[in-house]
């Protein structure tokens, strides 16, 4: 059962990588615990190009649009879904401010982000409830589309 206070998390590029990653994840499962919260869903994946203008469409028209697009698409990206009440709000305290200048010690983007480019800040976090459906719906979409790409490749 899906229940409806949900967060979608993304460990981005620049920590979703070997020891940076599982260092990352062993912090983020003890911060969940405290907040009361529970990963729920967790996959990784290559986004194309199409999908990540497509998560960050908000964006378009900022003139950072191209550089965030060039860096999630650079390398794997963790997904996770992350079930429990005030998942939104908790999990962007959490990951902390979207700038460098503007965090708090000891939030995952301080610990693991770039502490001077806000491009490498390492983590998403949904910014409300609806966004936060709106981004389940397309990480699934995702996971389906990415998966039967990877199989078809495999098989060749
Ligand atoms: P996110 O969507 O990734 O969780 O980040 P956010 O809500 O904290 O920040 P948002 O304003 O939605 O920006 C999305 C991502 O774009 C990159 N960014 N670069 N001035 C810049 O160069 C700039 N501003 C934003 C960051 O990767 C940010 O997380
Ligand atoms: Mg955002």
């Amino acid at each position: 059962m899906t229940t409806k206070n949900f967060t979608i998390a993304i460990i981005k590029p620049n920590v979703a990588q070997n020891d940076k990653e599982a260092k990352a994840l062993t912090v983020i499962i003890e911060k969940l615990k405290e907040h009361n919260l529970v990963l729920t869903d967790l996959f990784r994946t290559i986004l194309t190009k199409e999908q990540a203008e497509a998560f960050y469409q908000e964006h378009k028209d900022k003139p950072f649009f191209s550089t965030l697009i060039d860096f999630m698409t650079s390398a794997p990206v963790t997904f996770l879904k992350i079930d429990g009440e005030k998942a939104v709000e908790s999990w962007r305290e959490i990951i902390g401010a979207t700038a460098p200048k503007d965090r708090k010690e000891g939030c995952l983007r301080q610990m693991f982000g770039d502490p001077v480019t806000v491009t490498y800040n390492g983590f998403h976090g949904s910014d409300s409830e609806v966004n936060a459906e709106k981004e389940w719906e397309f990480m699934k979409q995702i996971q389906a589309t990415n998966q039967k790409a990877t199989k078809k490749s495999m098989n060749k």
